[in-house]
């Protein structure tokens, strides 16, 4: 199988995994509006995949067949018998690729010892690495992470990373405790890369922080080398984000934008709540005059159906 990291033109740009942000339904969205290079998933639990309720969380494993990006499958957890079984699971499910999670902040994970609590475990984590690749057979293994846990490990966290032989490491620029309060640290990713080059190692370093524009992106890979560019919330203040070419959308064109996305996520079933839903609004009804007082509408109703009837009592 081959590994599509190694076929990317650089920078490549990926759309960052955001939980109840990047599942099947919003990727469709945004492979129609401006595609990224790369797409993950929501980050997934082992534990849950190896538990009754694995039907349930299988649902973030869903994906488009008729996509035509590369689309990673994010993984988290703490069992090595569960990262190879899901590892194994994933490559069967035509992925291509699985990333491991080492960064979420969120206390309660982190205190056991999961996500960005696994920075600095170096045992564990060649154990794990190890393990994910065993049950990837030919697919391609990353690593997304942070700089430290309560302070910056740059040096040492890497150095030891670049010797896994991964294909990829996304770097989100701070430290866990630092969760997004601080501005990214993209002289750090700096340091990274220029360890990659000394070490002669051929794994990918992505960027990560605070990228709210395709030119930023573009801006910060020369000036720090990286091979990849990661934007997380930048899509929410620009769905377009991955167009290279800046252009004007008409509010129409928005709300167009907008009922593709209701399509979507009502052919999908009863995937996630009509609430998850409403948090994508602002994307669409923002920046044009009579935008706010339409969002506030919006945020009033209870159902797909109400939400049509609404948009179709207004001219756009
Ligand atoms: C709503 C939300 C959900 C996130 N979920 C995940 C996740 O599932 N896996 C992960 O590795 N990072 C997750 N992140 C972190 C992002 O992938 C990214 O590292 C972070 O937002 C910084 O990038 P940005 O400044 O471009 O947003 C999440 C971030 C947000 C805002």
């Amino acid at each position: 199988m081959l590994n599509f990291w190694t076929n990317l033109k650089k920078p490549f740009f990926v759309l960052a995994p955001m939980d109840d942000v990047t599942d099947i339904v919003f990727r469709d969205v945004v492979e129609k509006v401006s595609p990224p290079d790369v797409f993950f998933t929501e980050f997934v639990s082992i534990e849950g995949l190896s538990s009754p309720g694995r039907e349930r969380v299988i649902r973030r494993l869903h994906r488009n067949k008729n996509s035509n990006i590369p689309l990673v499958a994010q993984i988290w957890g703490r069992n090595l018998d569960f990262y190879y079984k899901a590892a194994k699971d994933i490559a069967q499910m035509g992925f291509d690729g699985i990333d491991i999670n080492m960064g979420c902040p969120e206390k309660g994970i982190v205190a056991r010892g999961f996500c960005g609590g696994l920075i600095g475990q170096y045992s564990e984590v060649a154990d794990i690495i190890n393990a994910t690749k065993k049950g990837a057979g030919n697919l391609p293994v990353s690593v997304k992470t942070r700089l430290g846990i309560d302070h910056l490990i740059t040096e040492d966290w890497f150095s030891f990373l670049l010797k896994q032989e991964l294909s990829a490491i996304s770097i989100h620029a701070r430290t866990v405790r630092e969760m997004s309060k601080v501005p990214a640290r993209w002289e750090e990713i700096s340091k990274v890369v220029q360890l990659r080059n000394k070490l002669s190692s051929k794994t990918l370093i992505i960027g990560n922080g605070d990228v709210s524009t395709y030119a930023e992106g573009i801006e910060l890979s020369s000036k720090t080398g990286v091979d990849g560019v990661m934007i997380g919330r930048g899509i929410f203040k620009d769905i377009f984000i991955f167009d290279p070419n800046v252009k004007e959308h008409s509010p129409l064109e928005m709300i167009n934008i907008l009922l593709f996305h209701l399509d979507r996520y009502e052919k999908e079933g009863d995937y996630k709540s009509f609430q998850i839903l409403k948090k994508f609004f602002k994307i669409y009804v923002n920046n044009w005059e009579g935008a706010s007082a339409l969002r506030i509408e919006l945020m009033d109703t209870n159902s797909i159906e109400e939400v049509r009837n609404l948009l179709s009592s207004k001219s756009f």
